[in-house]
């Protein structure tokens, strides 16, 4: 119940076990047909689409490096230990992030964004991490926020790393010119791989951008992918792995696998509730469907629980992260998640808290969640 690695179904590990074959050939030309429409129903665009073979800091990365020349501006609302990293990220390539520092635990407004970029008129872009994962706070503001970026004739970049496939993100409704996302979170497939969708307002500018990276060249991904190849050697088990995960995510279906995303947090924060604990973001509104942070109570030492949890009752969970260390349990509610999983978890973590000796009743907390389903 980690926020990634999430569980992997076994139709998908099993995937893994198919032969290599040439990545240069029909066998794969069909491989890459096959996930790339996929992707582009999960992404919901009609931009084009790309596999990278690396992590999701990878895909973050090469979307930074195609757009971002040295000197220019970008906004970058900063809430959490991602998009701290994002603006790093612009920094590291010599851009100037103009970051909008908020208190973790919110998410930035569409009218705090507007203010910026009335006060910024040179930043031509917007860095938004959709979803959190270091707070459990989702930016639901993401689709005003589309709207600002495309009046303004702006970029809007989109980290979607720990919530595609788990929450809406219709890519083209919302006008995002990047987005990206992780193999290992919602799409329930193991790490590895990170997917990146690309439109005609982002190629314009990655047209203009110098000194791009080789690894991460987004034109010469485009350019391989006319032949439905990658540039260069795909790690074919990890695309095995990912072909059947989006089959899977078709299968369910878009719209009811976020609708059981939704129904699994809530029974998470009514759980969370009834224990007399309390969620990590301030006000409802902010809440992630895909990450549940809980504030650790008072005199509780939140690893000690971790190691119980683990240890005891089968089930790990997070901490925090950055300056949240050792004051909030972190839990994952993607990909495979279910009535099991969630039951499970609460066992656990009330379990573990009662074997710390922290006042709590278990069986309320299960029966707050149970009403969700
Ligand atoms: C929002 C967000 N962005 C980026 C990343 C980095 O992804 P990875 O660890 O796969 O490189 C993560 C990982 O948890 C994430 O949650």
């Amino acid at each position: 119940m980690l926020p990634g690695p999430t569980n992997v179904p076994d139709s998908v590990m099993n995937a893994m076990l198919q032969p290599m074959i040439n990545h240069r050939g029909a066998d794969f030309h069909a491989l890459y047909s096959e996930i790339e429409a996929n992707l582009k129903y999960v992404f919901q665009t009609q931009n084009d689409v790309f596999i990278l073979t690396s992590s999701g800091t990878g895909g973050v990365e090469c979307a930074v490096t195609n757009l971002i020349n040295p000197g220019e501006k970008a906004i970058v609302p900063v809430f959490g230990v991602f998009s701290e990293r994002l603006a790093e990220k612009i920094k590291r390539r010599k851009g100037v992030p103009i970051e909008l520092n908020l208190p973790w635990g919110t998410a930035p407004k569409a009218s705090e964004i507007k203010e910026i970029v009335e006060k910024e008129p040179e930043a031509k872009a917007i860095f938004l991490v959709y979803n959190e994962t270091s707070t459990g706070v989702t930016a639901r503001e993401l689709p005003q926020i589309g709207k600002i970026a495309k009046e303004n004739n702006m970029l809007l970049v989109v980290d979607a790393v720990s919530v595609l496939g788990g929450d809406h993100l219709p890519v083209d409704e919302w006008n995002v010119d990047i987005c990206v996302t992780g193999s290992q979170k919602c799409l329930a497939c193991p790490p590895g791989l990170a997917l990146i969708s690309v439109g005609p307002k982002a190629w314009e500018k990655i047209g203009k951008t110098t000194n791009k990276p080789m690894y991460f060249d987004l034109l010469q991904m485009k350019e391989s992918a006319t032949k439905k190849e990658t540039p260069f050697t795909p790690a074919l088990p990890l695309l095995y792995a990912l072909n059947e995960a989006l089959r899977l995510v078709r299968e369910e279906g878009l719209e009811k696998r976020i609708e059981r995303h939704k129904r699994c947090a809530e029974a998470f924060y009514n759980a969370i509730n009834a224990l007399g604990m309390t969620a990590f973001p301030k006000g409802k509104e902010n809440r992630s469907n895909t990450v549940i942070a809980v504030n650790v109570p008072e005199g509780v030492n939140e690893s000690n629980v971790r190691e119980t949890m683990r240890e005891k009752y089968k089930v790990l969970i997070a901490g925090g992260m950055g300056k949240l260390k050792g004051k909030i349990f972190r839990v994952g509610c993607m990909g495979t998640v279910s009535q099991t999983e969630v039951m499970t978890t609460i066992n656990a973590l009330g379990n573990a808290l009662k074997d710390a000796g922290y006042p709590i009743n278990t069986e309320e907390g299960l029966d707050a969640a149970r009403k969700m389903f």
